[in-house]
């Protein structure tokens, strides 16, 4: 039995780090495991311009060690100017663009309504070879939430691809079987990260036995059968699948109220919690290519050189329950089983 795993420095392919003494808090979360990570752009206001990266970057670099790298994206908006994404990433201020569907989430509200109107900003980006990531779900009321994140593959995502077949796009924190099977149908300029919470939970942990606001998140957990093709994609060794935990910092407060926050908070304990689920899976041979491999090479970004050791003990790994944020508390995510990998740093 494996009881020691020494692998690549992982990567976050998806973090929410906010601002102020937030990020204070929570940035060191990520940078104690992680060496480099994508950086969420839905600050209020939202990070829309290549010099607005480039101040974000230098804030967040005062909360992080130099060990830490942050790959900065740009907010696309219907007013995005595709000269100032490629100058942003020839400058190597930015590594991405996210694409938010108006509406869809924390902070989305200057998110895209009509995907025509940033037709020339993603022919600039495909030219370019600069990634766009998408938070994928439609907003149209009409459309149950759980089928959200099917129904923007067919209306939204699939129409860009073929528009545009040169663009590299991500997708976002994917939580369905639909989506597994989708970039398993499509050619390799599409990835996806997966989320570490949507490989552990399902709606049931949200809803049965009283609502549980420290489980809701967007998209929402899908039903056992989604959560199990999850585990499924991130363990099977697949290359396009990547770990990306929007771990997304909300107060206790903007969490436990009668219109709560999205957003799970896993930075702290997220790799001894993959490590179980990919030892559940007897699949830890597969942990580095999820953590620390499949990202870099999507991204063609360099694999660190730097490496970290998990090591697995009889007794429980203690963590924090909640972060002070300033603000008031953040609960880190509990995956509702006692975690027995401990990270060495
Ligand atoms: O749960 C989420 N929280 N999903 C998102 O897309 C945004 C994030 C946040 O910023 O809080
Ligand atoms: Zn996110």
């Amino acid at each position: 039995m494996i009881q020691s795993l020494t692998i690549p420095r992982p990567d976050d392919w998806h973090l929410h780090l906010r601002d102020g003494a937030m990020l204070q808090a929570v940035a060191p979360e990520t940078a104690r495991h992680f060496a480099r990570a994508i950086i969420m752009p839905n600050l209020v206001p939202p990070v829309v311009t290549g010099a607005q990266a480039e101040a974000y970057r230098a804030r967040i670099r005062t909360a992080t060690p130099d060990s830490f790298t942050p790959l900065m994206t740009l907010y696309l908006t219907e007013a995005t100017d595709p000269a100032d994404v490629v100058a942003a990433h020839r400058a190597g201020i930015i590594t991405a663009v996210k694409l938010y569907p108006a509406g869809a989430t924390t902070n989305s509200a200057s998110g895209v309504r009509d995907f025509d109107r940033v037709r020339a900003v993603l022919d600039a980006m495909a030219e370019a070879g600069i990634p766009l990531l998408t938070h994928g779900e439609v907003t149209d009321p009409e459309i149950d939430i759980f089928d959200r994140e099917a129904v923007f593959i067919d209306r939204v995502l699939d129409p860009i691809r073929r528009a545009t077949p040169g663009l590299r796009v991500v997708m976002e924190h994917i939580t369905t079987a639909d989506a597994v099977a989708y970039v398993q149908s499509q050619p390799e300029n599409l990835g996806a990260t997966i989320t570490t919470h949507h490989l552990v939970i399902n709606r049931n942990h949200i809803l049965v036995g009283g609502i549980k606001p420290h489980y809701y998140c967007l998209p929402v957990a899908k039903r056992e059968t989604h959560r199990v093709a999850l585990v499924q994609a991130a363990t099977s060794g697949d290359a396009r699948f990547f770990l990306g935990t929007d771990s997304a910092p909300h107060t206790d407060d903007a969490k436990e109220s009668a219109c709560g926050c999205a957003g799970c908070f896993t930075a702290t304990n997220t790799l001894s919690i993959l490590a179980q689920v990919f030892e559940e899976a007897g699949a830890l041979d597969r942990l580095a290519g999820f953590t620390s491999r499949n990202g870099p090479a999507f991204y063609r970004l360099p694999e660190n050189t730097t490496t970290l050791t998990l090591q697995k003990s009889d007794t429980p790994v203690s963590y924090p329950a909640k972060i002070e944020s300033g603000a008031g508390p953040v609960t880190v995510f509990d995956p509702g089983f006692p975690l027995y990998w401990r990270i060495l740093d």
